[in-house]
């Protein structure tokens, strides 16, 4: 029987499975975090799906960062962030509800965004709630159509409820909610991996 996301993540917290997340994710993160900050101009900063809050952690390195925080549904995430780092913000919440007392300049997602019912109203809220304008959105996807070695991730984790777009309904996505300057590129792409779908916009 499939299990939420929540409930998947929640275990694999206890399992200690977020720290291959983090390894597995890393590289991809890095190109997405390089390209949303290469202007070098001070940024505050929200990891939407955050886990364990590794990215939190990773961007607050930056000296252009002046604020970072994390938000996770899994309240085993959360309590784990806190654990690691008690000094940023982790909040734990569900995406389509929460919203940060402050709005920012920077979302960031890595492998979350497919989790949720209707992911371009997210898209929506995060322009209109959460950004500053001229504000960016960036989010890495390792699951959609054109990767195709993704397609039994549903069934192998036995996670209900994913998402599986194509490479250009993401696009589309952004471009609905008016994002400007949207831009997609594939991260990492070998033989048997598409790479990692990132997609970005200005708002
Ligand atoms: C594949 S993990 C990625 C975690 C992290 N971004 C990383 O790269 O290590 C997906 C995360 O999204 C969270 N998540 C899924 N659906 C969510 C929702 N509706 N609201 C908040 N968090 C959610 C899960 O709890 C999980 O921690």
């Amino acid at each position: 029987m499939k299990r939420s996301p929540i409930e998947v993540f929640s275990e694999w917290a206890d399992l200690d499975k977020d720290y291959g997340m983090e390894k597995n994710h890393k590289k991809s993160v890095e190109n997405m975090l390089s390209f949303a900050t290469k202007q070098q101009k001070p940024f505050s900063f929200i990891d939407a799906g955050c886990g364990n809050g590794w990215v939190v952690r990773a961007v607050s390195q930056n000296p252009m960062c002046i604020k970072a925080e994390g938000i996770d549904g899994s309240d085993k995430m959360i309590k784990k962030a806190k654990s690691i780092d008690p000094t940023h913000r982790y909040s734990c919440a569900d995406l389509m509800t929460w919203n940060p007392n402050e709005k920012v300049d920077l979302v960031h997602s890595m492998e979350v965004f497919y989790y949720l019912e209707n992911p371009k109203e997210l898209i929506q809220k995060i322009s209109n709630q959460w950004l500053n304008p001229g504000g960016r959105l960036i989010i890495g996807l390792d699951f959609y159509f054109e990767n195709t070695v993704s397609h039994d991730w549903s069934d192998s984790c036995g996670i209900s409820n994913m998402k599986l777009y194509r490479e250009n309904e993401w696009v589309d996505f952004f471009k609905a909610v008016a994002f400007e300057s949207v831009e997609h590129w594939r991260f990492g792409a070998k033989e048997n991996w598409a790479g990692t779908l990132i997609v970005t916009g200005i708002k």
